[in-house]
């Protein structure tokens, strides 16, 4: 269940985008803010016509405040740009906003949030959702495609490549997530799943056109 913090609708009228936020910032729905140094919002023009919906920021990312600036984000803009997605069109957000790790020693290990700190969260991804109104929203790995569906379990390779729709009328694609491909260790096998990757992107590219 989502916790409930009413204090943010006291102190911040939730009207728009640009509020939203602002107000994430005071968000205490779940434990992650506490070790996290900021929530990460997404970013993208507020017109977007597709949204890409990651798992969490990194560890770039909560340092510097915007989503998908990491390696894992160089590889979502390379297979954007390669597929020739206009950026113009484009809004990049996470499931869950706060960074979750471990610390070990002067590293922060990523950890992955759990279905309770996904669902509190999608308070914040449905205003998303609802000031953007994208037309097609990209789910990039399980954990955003969880969020998205509302499943607890969900594989990646039997959902990807069928466009679902979802309750507010917006096509949801899955695919996997750009972190994915990063941790394959032999090169034909990150060749091979990149290229089923830019698959998908080419295929949210004409679900666009
Ligand atoms: N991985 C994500 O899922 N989101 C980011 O913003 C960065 C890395």
């Amino acid at each position: 269940q989502q916790a409930r913090q009413p204090e943010i609708e006291q102190k911040h009228e939730l009207t728009s985008l640009a509020a939203a936020r602002e107000a994430v910032q005071d968000c205490r729905r779940c434990p992650l803010y506490e070790q996290a140094t900021q929530a990460v919002f997404g970013e993208g023009p507020a017109q977007a016509e597709v949204m890409f919906v990651g798992e969490q920021p990194g560890d770039q990312e909560d340092l510097a405040g915007k989503p998908f600036i990491g390696p894992a984000g160089q590889v979502l803009d390379e297979a954007i740009e390669k597929v020739g997605i206009d950026r113009r069109r484009v809004y990049v957000t996470n499931a869950v906003k706060h960074f979750k790790f471990e610390p070990r020693g002067k590293r922060r290990i990523h950890q992955r949030p759990d279905m309770g700190e996904v669902q509190a969260c999608r308070f914040w991804l449905n205003l998303e959702l609802q000031f953007v109104q994208p037309r097609l929203v990209v789910a990039l790995g399980a954990t955003a495609a969880q969020s998205l569906l509302g499943k607890s379990s969900v594989t990646i390779s039997k959902l990807r490549g069928q466009p679902m729709e979802m309750e507010d009328g917006a096509v949801l694609l899955v695919t996997n997530h750009p972190s994915y491909l990063l941790r394959i260790p032999d090169a034909e096998g990150r060749q091979r799943e990149r290229a089923k990757f830019e698959a998908d992107l080419a295929l949210a590219r004409d679900l666009l056109a």
